[in-house]
């Protein structure tokens, strides 16, 4: 599956959206890293969502042009693992942005998941810039509404995900310390 994963993610963005591929390439490193923080038998689960979470922004995959869902909805179509498909769907506090886009309904269809799973991939995918760079959490959340600008969704979103993304964070760095393995640090 993470084979699988990795090859789908780069036929839809590696040409296309290079910096995009660069930050999935660091997202999915970060993954293989963050094993310790989830449950032995799921790490190749991980590591596939990490591949995958951002295929949503491909041109190809256009319908509603919010990336977790436009990715859910390609990956349910073919067949993936119905868990694999809800974590791409709702990675990073995606259910707390498009409340206000009308896409609860959608949204609603991919059951919402809040583990040890869903939280190593948010966190890996909040630890990686768009282009691959490394940084904190903190660091990454305001990057991010900076570059969605300040009225975007996402900034708009931020009362209710931020501290979603926040908790997440921590809860994988208390796994990593409880597995005496350090949080990775930025710039690593
Ligand atoms: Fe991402």
């Amino acid at each position: 599956m993470t084979e699988r994963a990795r090859k789908t993610a780069r036929k839809l963005l590696r040409k296309e959206l290079p910096e995009r591929w660069q930050h999935t390439l660091g997202v999915a490193r970060r993954a293989a890293e963050l094993a310790g923080a989830v449950p032995r038998d799921e790490g190749p689960l991980l590591i596939a969502a990490a591949w995958l979470h951002d295929i949503g922004y491909s041109s190809e995959l256009q319908l509603t042009g919010f990336h977790p869902i436009d990715g859910g909805l390609y990956l349910r179509e073919r067949g993936w693992d119905p868990r694999l498909v809800a974590l791409v769907a709702h990675h990073s506090g995606a259910r707390y942005v498009p409340v206000d886009r009308g896409f609860s309904e959608i949204m609603a269809t991919f059951p919402f998941e809040e583990s040890p799973l869903s939280d190593a991939l948010t966190y890996a995918d909040q630890t990686v810039g768009p282009n691959g760079v490394r940084m904190t959490v903190e660091y990454r959340i305001a990057e991010a509404i900076t570059r969605h600008g300040p009225n975007s969704p996402n900034a708009r979103a931020r009362v209710d995900r931020v501290p979603y993304l926040l908790a997440a964070a921590q809860r994988v760095r208390d796994r990593l310390h409880h597995v005496g393995q350090p949080a990775v640090r930025p710039g690593q």
